[in-house]
């Protein structure tokens, strides 16, 4: 009887290599046929935000690496390490239709083996913002960063504005450490409604959902307030009034920043506006330039 030919994957994936080796021959091959290669590095569980990231990859890069790895060491205890969404099948199918090259998806035996005991200190811009309220969720970012940007040797690796404080981290972490390669931010991708898309939105409910826009509204018209001349402090404080009275139960912080991450009591250098806040047991952040 002749032997059927085995059925085609329902959804093309990109190759999927899950150790270190695999990785960097992949890399290897790319480099010595000369093209310059890209690293975005993701948790999964991919929207549009993340394929912005990939499509902006694409642009300035010859090869696309993205990795896949929900990273423990960023999670705090009590935080949602064990109820993040977990997609890597629709993942590796997104990746394919954004033009992704090749997945990199670490056990985490293979990111951190028994007896891992080293990691990165990320230092005090790590300590404001949402570092206040997450301690070590930075040095845990930076540590599997920096472990991500050795192993795959990328020539450029590309992070989403959504995470501004996460962005800082990373482009200090580089600078600090010499590692070579270049940090590239992409802008922040929202909803139609103007939401930041957040693996984390789906954790809403419908009426959550709904509620969760007040985030970036109340951030859209503190900056207004700021540009019209109402005081820093006057306008971040409404905007936290805003939030709670649109059912936010607490908000960590509403901030205006300089580059380097500095509070700005007045708009005297091109700023960026910060804000972080619950929706019951969800974590949202946002962020919008100022000036
Ligand atoms: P994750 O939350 O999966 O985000 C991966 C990348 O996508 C980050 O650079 C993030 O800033 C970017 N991103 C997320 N939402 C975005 C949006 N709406 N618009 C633009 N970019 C967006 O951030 C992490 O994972 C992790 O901390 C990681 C860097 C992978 C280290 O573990």
């Amino acid at each position: 009887m002749p032997v059927a030919a085995p059925e085609p994957p329902l959804h093309p994936v990109p190759p999927i290599v899950r150790t270190i080796a695999a990785l960097r021959a992949a890399v290897a091959g790319w480099h010595a046929d000369g093209a310059r290669v890209a690293l975005v590095p993701t948790m999964g569980a991919l929207h549009a935000g993340h394929v912005a990231l990939i499509a902006a990859a694409r642009k300035i890069a010859d090869r696309v690496v993205a990795s896949i790895f929900v990273n423990p060491a960023q999670f705090g205890p009590g935080e949602d390490l064990a109820r993040y969404p977990r997609t890597e099948a629709a993942d590796a199918a997104a990746l394919v239709s954004a033009g992704c090259d090749l997945l990199y998806a670490p056990t985490e035996g293979v990111m951190y083996p028994a007896g891992f005991a080293t990691s990165v200190h990320a230092g005090e811009l790590a300590n404001r913002l949402c570092g206040a309220a997450r301690p070590g969720h930075f040095d845990g970012v930076a540590t599997v960063v920096a472990k991500l940007l050795i192993q795959a040797m990328p020539d450029v690796a590309l992070f989403g504005e959504k995470d501004w404080q996460q962005l800082a981290v990373i482009r200090r972490l580089v600078r600090d450490l010499d590692l070579p390669v270049t940090i590239a931010g992409v802008p922040i991708v929202r909803d139609a409604d103007g939401l930041a898309l957040s693996s984390r939105n789906a954790y809403l409910s419908v009426a959550e959902r709904r509620q969760a826009l007040a985030l970036p509204q109340a951030l859209a018209t503190a900056r207004a307030a700021m540009l019209a001349g109402v005081p820093v402090a006057d306008a971040c404080r409404a905007a936290s009034d805003a939030m709670q009275a649109a059912g936010f139960q607490k908000v960590d912080y509403v901030a205006l920043v300089d580059g380097d991450l500095e509070p700005l009591a007045a708009i005297t250098v091109p700023g960026r506006l910060l804000a972080a806040a619950w929706l019951s047991s969800t974590r949202l952040i946002d962020n919008l330039a100022v000036g």
